[in-house]
């Protein structure tokens, strides 16, 4: 006894610190025969391990081309669904179950099919980031790379329902001069950010162009050099001659950013509150732990009710027709 003070026992090293996640990850996707696909909101450990990156339209396609027998999807529980509904007879696995999002859960389908009942004869687009028994309900699909395709596509003559992003519907409003009525849900993120602080941030990059995405509230992106989805915001940043951005959109975009551009510097949109609140929570419940884990044990599984994801499979393929 040291001091009177009886030494604590050493402690076991977890078994967890002992598995190199990088190459258990890549034997396990060769043994499984599994394509890993990632959202850039991931974090970096996870987007470098995975075979396929984009945003929600290429992971949707990445999904409907497999030929894996089996789909982890490093991303949230909307996207891991859509991959189940484009693949029912292979397993998708999605790291942690509970990786929500707030756009889908601010649009449960009972209100939303009683909102739908109060506008008979309108054409339904909804926002990939709703459930399936949302898609079930609608007529299309977008996502925020093919909205405005698909929403211009539309008869003028038709009445547009559009859900769950009151942010992205009306920003599409303004870009086409076509009105809709908007469901009035929003991104817990994109939401967060700050006017007064991005101001403050451009007075001190005055070089800086703002990069934002549709999510965000109007006054952002009324700032927005360039608006679009996080593989468009990407696209733009590598392309420009600029060597400064203001990145609004979640912080994980800029793992990609700094991979492809390194000599180029981005700095994420300040959130109002003194928080990592640009980081989404639901998409950060995934680790490289968790996809080894999903990988090793083929656990947990998206399950649907087979009636329902063929519903929610039609206005999806709708979508992929329209974005080829
Ligand atoms: P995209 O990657 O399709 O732009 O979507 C962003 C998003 O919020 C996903 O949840
Ligand atoms: Fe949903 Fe927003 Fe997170 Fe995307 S960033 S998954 S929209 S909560």
């Amino acid at each position: 006894m040291l001091g009177g003070v009886e030494p604590r026992p050493r402690e076991p090293y977890a078994a967890s610190m002992l598995v190199d996640y990088e190459a258990e990850i890549a034997r396990l996707k060769k043994e499984r025969n599994a394509v890993l696909l990632a959202h850039y909101y991931q974090d970096g450990d996870v987007q470098d391990v995975a075979d396929v990156i984009g945003d929600s339209l290429q992971l949707a396609q990445a999904a409907a081309g497999t030929t894996a027998d089996v789909i982890c999807f490093a991303g949230v529980h909307f996207m891991a669904e859509t991959a189940k509904i484009l693949n029912p007879d292979r397993i998708v696995v999605l790291p942690d179950l509970s990786a929500g999002c707030s756009l889908a859960d601010g649009c449960p389908p009972e209100r939303f099919k009683a909102w739908k009942a109060r506008h008979p004869g309108s054409v339904v687009v909804s926002y990939i980031n709703c459930s399936a028994e949302v898609k079930a309900e609608s007529d299309y699909i977008v996502t925020s790379s093919n909205a405005e395709k698909i929403v211009a596509s539309i008869p003028a003559d038709k009445t547009i329902l559009f859900a769950p992003d009151k942010n992205l519907g009306r920003y599409l409003v303004e870009k086409l001069g076509r009105p809709m009525v908007l469901w009035q849900g929003s991104c817990i993120v994109h939401e967060t950010f700050s006017e007064r602080k991005l101001i403050a941030l451009q007075t001190r990059h005055p070089e800086a162009e703002v990069l934002a995405h549709p999510e965000c509230e109007e006054s952002l992106l009324a700032r927005a050099k360039f608006v679009g989805s996080t593989t468009a915001i990407l696209k733009y940043a590598i392309a420009s001659d600029k060597r400064e951005f203001i990145v609004a959109t979640e912080a994980g975009i800029l793992h990609q950013m700094q991979k492809a551009a390194p000599d180029k510097t981005f700095i994420p949109a300040p959130p109002e509150g003194n928080c990592a609140c640009n980081e989404c929570p639901h998409m950060k419940k995934n680790t490289l732990e968790k996809v080894y884990l999903a990988l090793r044990d083929l656990e947990p599984r998206l399950e649907m009710d087979p009636a329902l994801l063929a519903r929610a499979r039609v206005p999806i393929d709708r979508m992929l027709a329209l974005s080829a």
